[in-house]
């Protein structure tokens, strides 16, 4: 098994991309801020099967973060990552310093409107500005076939796929689908922030998007199924930042559940943990 090489700067990211490209190999980039768990190396997989070559990034991107959330205590465990990419033998991690990101006077952002605004936009007014600008970079510096990115984070996803579409950046932009934890909680980095008693209570997330699910699709409306699941969220000890509707291509909201095309968003904390998740009802 050939060892995963780490690369920690544009030029030699830029050297091993061209080398691929002029080989013709189709190239693959998995952007992560690292704390690596299974839905990451899901995305890896998902990579694998379609490119011949796989990049993972790693890099816990300071301008997604407001100066009062956790970029401090992000969990960064990069010799752990490191050892689960080669275990999938992926075959370039990308693992670049502030400064080679950032120059101290950087001072361009990238803003998507429309579909950054409402849902994780309203909260955190701050965040897909510094995703948009982040990814915006890595997909320039490596320019790869595709990218993938985890459906978890399907408000990004979106964002993503529309600043690609819009910029004429030549990426195939990839969602990869939600990977669960046994109980039905979606895997996340931040899951570790859990206390063992809120770690009991955070899979209720999925089961009350699976209960709206179920309903609608028996026939019940929509917005009555929204608002007792998100009082049953209160009693449960969830604090809600948002349960809503939305149309699965556009985000736009929706009030009645058109099948196929309605997908169910949520962000609420348990304790300091911010949780989202969100489902597609058939
Ligand atoms: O989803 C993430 O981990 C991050 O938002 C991303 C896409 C790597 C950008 O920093």
């Amino acid at each position: 098994m050939n060892k995963t090489k780490t690369v920690r700067t544009i030029k030699s990211l830029r050297a091993q991309m061209n080398d691929w490209r002029l080989s013709e190999q189709k190239t693959a980039l998995v952007p992560t801020m690292g704390s690596l768990h299974d839905g990451h190396l899901s995305l890896v997989k998902l990579a694998k099967k379609k490119a011949d070559r796989v990049v993972v990034s790693i890099f816990v991107n300071p301008t997604q973060f407001a100066p009062n959330e956790d970029f401090d205590t992000y969990p960064r465990e990069e010799k752990r990552d490191r050892d689960k990419l080669q275990n999938l033998e992926t075959d370039l991690i990308f693992a670049p310093s502030r400064k080679q990101m950032y120059a101290e006077d950087f001072s361009t952002r990238v803003t998507v409107d429309e579909i950054s605004t409402g849902l994780c936009g309203a909260s955190r007014p701050h965040f897909f500005g510094g995703v948009a600008t982040v990814v915006c970079k890595l997909l320039l510096q490596a320019l790869p076939t595709m990218a993938i990115f985890g459906e978890k984070d399907y408000q990004q996803l979106l964002v993503i796929k529309r600043m690609v579409r819009d910029l004429d950046i030549p990426v195939s932009i990839i969602g990869g689908p939600i990977i669960r934890e046994s109980d039905g909680l979606a895997m996340s980095s931040r899951n570790k922030y859990l206390t063992s008693k809120e770690r009991l209570t955070a899979p209720l997330l999925h089961a009350t998007l699976t209960q709206i699910a179920n309903s609608v699709q028996a026939g019940k409306p929509l917005a009555a199924q929204i608002r007792s699941a998100k009082s049953r969220l209160k009693k449960q000890g969830f604090d809600v930042d948002y349960l809503e509707a939305r149309n699965t291509d556009n985000l736009r909201p929706e009030k009645q559940y058109i099948p196929g095309k309605t997908r169910l968003f949520a962000a609420a904390y348990l304790g300091r943990t911010r949780l989202i998740d969100n489902l597609l009802v058939k």
